[in-house]
This record gives structure tokens, C-alpha cells and sequence, in this order.
């Protein structure tokens, strides 16, 4: 994993802008130590207590340390700049666009979710919601269709995050392809809005850094990089567990090692074949052959409606 934020002059971006309300409540909490009796007790809208939520959702993840440490740093700088505002300190425009490089399933478009909660709960963005789009949501057939087109998704993302999946794909084609035309106004858009849109391009590592490299424009404009590693077996196994977890189910001793020999049997792993995504794929079969298994017991009982056996596993997936 490595994690690379380049600044501009090499000085971390600041903020020029003013604070909207949530943002301002935001910082007035923080100034003063959080106490219990406001949080739950109430149901005043707290936006460090929803910081907080978010970050511990975060925390809740399988691995991604360097990504988990990047958001915290992030937060903190935020959350600095605004206190170096209130003091009349220079201050710049912040530019938070990303681009999150790493093979399928392995955490991008979660990752991009949770930044946009957080970044709504600090202020920075509106909404705060994400929009996901891929090169045919945003290139057309004909002259003018693309800048429509793309329009039109900047358009609902404004206030949170735009998603580009597989952003390198805008570049196929080369200079007569629309995709071209596509990153021009997605460039134009970012300059339009730039106080409440975040742009994520997602794709793999290596296409990503091509798509980069070739578009130079682009470098000085994503000046956060992020890299998620594909995961090992046991944050995968992990990962299913915690699936299991959340969906109120167990593997027993026999399944939690039947899972494990799922990996290991897989050898090498092949980094196109789809990490956590894979793993979600094989729990959320495992739970249909679970009910097939139950539906035909006259009484399961509570303990064997939450218990994942070995012969509900299953492998189609790898
Ligand atoms: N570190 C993680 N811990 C727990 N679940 C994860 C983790 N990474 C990914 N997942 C889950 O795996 C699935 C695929 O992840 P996703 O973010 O869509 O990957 P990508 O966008 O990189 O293809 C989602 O259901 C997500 O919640
Ligand atoms: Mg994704």
C-alpha cells in the first residue's frame, strides 16, 4: 500500500472559503471536549458525533491501514485549516480530488462512500453522496452528446462525490474517441464547482498511472493518490467473517476452516479475481444453500438458523 499526496509548491492546499452552518457547528464542537450527556441523550444534530460514527465504520474495515491513516491525517488538517481561518492565517483552496488505483473488490467505491459522509459531516461537501458512472455514462455518439452526458452526471453529484470507475477507459480510442471530450468538461466541471464536488478516478494500477502519465493536465488536478492493495487470505477471511457477522450468521469450527481451505486451494491468487467482492459473492450463496439445507428441517432452532456448516459453502466463485 503505498499512499502519495503531492501539494502544489509542496505546501498543503488551505481553505479560502467560508464556513457553511454544519461545517461552523462542526468546529464549535470540537473546541469543547464532547460530553456524554449530548450525545445520545439528545437528539441534536452533533457533527462530531458523526465524525466519530463515520471513523469508527472506517476503523471497522479489514486492513487498509495506510488508507484508514490517510483519513485520519486528512481530517485533522481539515479540521486545522479551519481553526488557521478563524485566526486570520493565509489560506488557500482545498482540492480533494482522488484518484483511488487497485484491482476489483478491493475497497475503492466503500472507501469513496465514507469519505463523502465525512467530508459532508465536516463541512467540506453538501451532500455528501456519492454518484457512480463508468465511460459509457459519460461519452456519447455524436458532437455535443458527451458534454451533455457528462453534464448531466456533474450535475447529480454537485454537493458530493463523482465516481469515475475504470477512468482510464476515457483515454481509449485516443484523439478523435468522445472520451476525450469527456475528461475536458469533467476538467471543466472541477474548475465550475470547485467548493462542492470531489472527484474519485478509480481503476487499476497500472492503467491508472498510464492514464496519468499521458494526460498531464490531469496530474496537477488529483494531487491525492491512493493505492489499495489487493487483500491477503486472511483479511479475506476476516472480511467473510465480518459479513457473516453483520447479516446475524456464524461459521462453525468446521466451516471457518472449510473457508480457509477455499483460499489456500486457490494458489496464487490472481489479482483480477475479485477480493472482498469474491468473498461477498461466495457468503451471500453460502446463505441462499444455508436456507435450502434449513427449509427442509421441520424445527431449526435459533442456533441453527445463525450456524454457517461446512457443506453450505460454496465455491462456484473460484
Ligand atoms: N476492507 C474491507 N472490509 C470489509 N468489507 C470490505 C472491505 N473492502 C471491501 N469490502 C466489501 O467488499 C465489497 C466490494 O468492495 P468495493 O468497495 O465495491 O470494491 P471496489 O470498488 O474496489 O471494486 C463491498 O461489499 C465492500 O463492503
Ligand atoms: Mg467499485
Amino acid at each position: 500500500m503505498s499512499i502519495k499526496i503531492s501539494f502544489r509548491n509542496n505546501l498543503p492546499p488551505l481553505i479560502r472559503r467560508s464556513l457553511p452552518s454544519a461545517e461552523n457547528q462542526y468546529f464549535k464542537s470540537i473546541t469543547k471536549p464532547l460530553q456524554k450527556k449530548e450525545s445520545a441523550s439528545q437528539n441534536n444534530y452533533n457533527p462530531r458525533q458523526k465524525v466519530e460514527e463515520i471513523l469508527k465504520e472506517m476503523n471497522d474495515m479489514v486492513g487498509l491501514k495506510m488508507v484508514k491513516k490517510f483519513i485520519i491525517e486528512l481530517q485533522a488538517f481539515v479540521e486545522i485549516q479551519k481553526k488557521r481561518e478563524k485566526e486570520n492565517l493565509v489560506t488557500e483552496p482545498l482540492v480533494l480530488h482522488m484518484i483511488f488505483s487497485g484491482n476489483p473488490g478491493s475497497g475503492k467505491t466503500t472507501v469513496a462512500r465514507l469519505i463523502g459522509k465525512l467530508f459532508k459531516e465536516m463541512g467540506v461537501l453538501q451532500k455528501g453522496h456519492i454518484i457512480e458512472c463508468e465511460r459509457a455514462d459519460l461519452v456519447g455518439e455524436y458532437i455535443g452528446h458527451t458534454a451533455n452526458k457528462t453534464r448531466e452526471m456533474v450535475k447529480k453529484a454537485l454537493g458530493g462525490v463523482l465516481f469515475i470507475d475504470e477512468a482510464y477507459s476515457l483515454a481509449r480510442g485516443g484523439e478523435k474517441d468522445f472520451g476525450k471530450e469527456a475528461i475536458d468538461s469533467l476538467v471543466k466541471a472541477m474548475e465550475d464547482h470547485k467548493e462542492n464536488l470531489i472527484l474519485i478516478l478509480a481503476g487499476y494500477r497500472i492503467e491508472m498511472d498510464n492514464f496519468i502519465q499521458t494526460n498531464p493536465g490531469l496530474k496537477s488536478r488529483f494531487p491525492i493518490h491512493i493505492s489499495f492493495p489487493d487483500y491477503s487470505i486472511d483479511e479475506l477471511m476476516a472480511i467473510g467473517e465480518l459479513m457473516l457477522t453483520k447479516r446475524q450468521y456464524e461459521f462453525s469450527p468446521e466451516s471457518k476452516i472449510a473457508f480457509k481451505k477455499m483460499f489456500l486451494n486457490m494458489g496464487s491468487f490472481h489479482p483480477y479475481s475479485g477480493n472482498a467482492r469474491m468473498v461477498r459473492n461466495i457468503i451471500e450463496k453460502t446463505i441462499r444453500k444455508q436456507a435450502v439445507r434449513l427449509y427442509s428441517e421441520p424445527n431449526p432452532s435459533r442456533e441453527d438458523l445463525i450456524r454457517i456448516e461446512a457443506v453450505d459453502l460454496c465455491n462456484d466463485d473460484i
